[in-house]
C-alpha cells in the first residue's frame, strides 16, 4: 500500500492562529484512493524547514508526498523554490496538468507557481493552499498517480 505524506505549509496554521482545512481534504482524498497516511504536519513558510520536511519524508521512503500552501506571490510563498532545492527528477506533468485545468475554473490557478518532481523515489508534488483548490486539483491529477507510483517502484515493464 502505497505511502502519503501531507505538509501543510502556513505561517498561521503552524502558529495555531488558524485551522488547517487543506490537509484534512488531502487525508481524505489519500483514504479514498487506498493510501495509507504516514504522517500529516504543518510548517511555517520557511524555506529551509520546508526543504528539511521534505528530504526527511522522501529519505523514510514515503512514496507520495504532498505540500499544501505556499505557491502564490506574497513574500512568504517559498514552498516551490524549497520543492525546487530537494528535488533530483522535475516531473512537470502534474504541475502543467493542475494549472491547465484549474484555468477552466479561475484565471488565478495562473498565480499558482507549484511545481512537481522525484526525490529517493518519493514523487512530490505542491498543492494550492485552499481546501477547494485542493480538492479540484487533486481531482485533475488522480489518474495518473497509481501508475507514477508503480514506475517509480520499478513495478511495471510495460506502459
Ligand atoms: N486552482 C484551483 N483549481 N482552484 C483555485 O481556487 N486558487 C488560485 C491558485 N490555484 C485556485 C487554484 C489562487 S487564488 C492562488 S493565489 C494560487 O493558486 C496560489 O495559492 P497558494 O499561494 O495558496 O498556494
Amino acid at each position: 500500500m502505497a505511502s502519503t505524506g501531507i505538509i501543510t505549509v502556513s505561517d498561521r496554521s503552524s502558529k495555531g492562529e488558524r485551522t488547517d482545512a487543506s490537509g484534512p481534504v488531502i487525508r481524505d482524498w489519500a483514504e479514498k484512493m487506498g493510501f495509507k497516511i504516514d504522517e500529516e504536519i504543518i510548517i511555517p513558510d520557511d524555506t529551509e524547514i520546508i526543504k528539511e520536511t521534505l528530504i526527511k519524508l522522501s529519505d523514510r521512503g514515503v512514496n507520495l508526498i504532498f505540500t499544501t500552501g505556499g505557491t502564490g506571490f506574497a513574500p512568504r510563498d517559498n514552498t516551490p523554490e524549497a520543492t525546487k532545492a530537494v528535488l533530483e527528477k522535475e516531473a512537470p506533468g502534474f504541475a502543467e496538468a493542475m494549472r491547465r485545468k484549474s484555468m477552466e475554473i479561475t484565471p488565478h490557478a495562473m498565480l499558482s507557481r507549484a511545481v512537481s518532481g522525484i526525490r529517493k523515489g518519493s514523487l512530490i508534488i505542491n498543492l494550492p493552499g485552499s481546501p477547494k483548490a485542493v480538492k479540484e486539483n487533486l481531482e485533475f491529477i488522480e489518474k495518473a498517480i497509481p501508475h507514477a507510483l508503480e514506475l517509480l517502484a520499478d513495478r511495471v515493464t510495460d506502459c
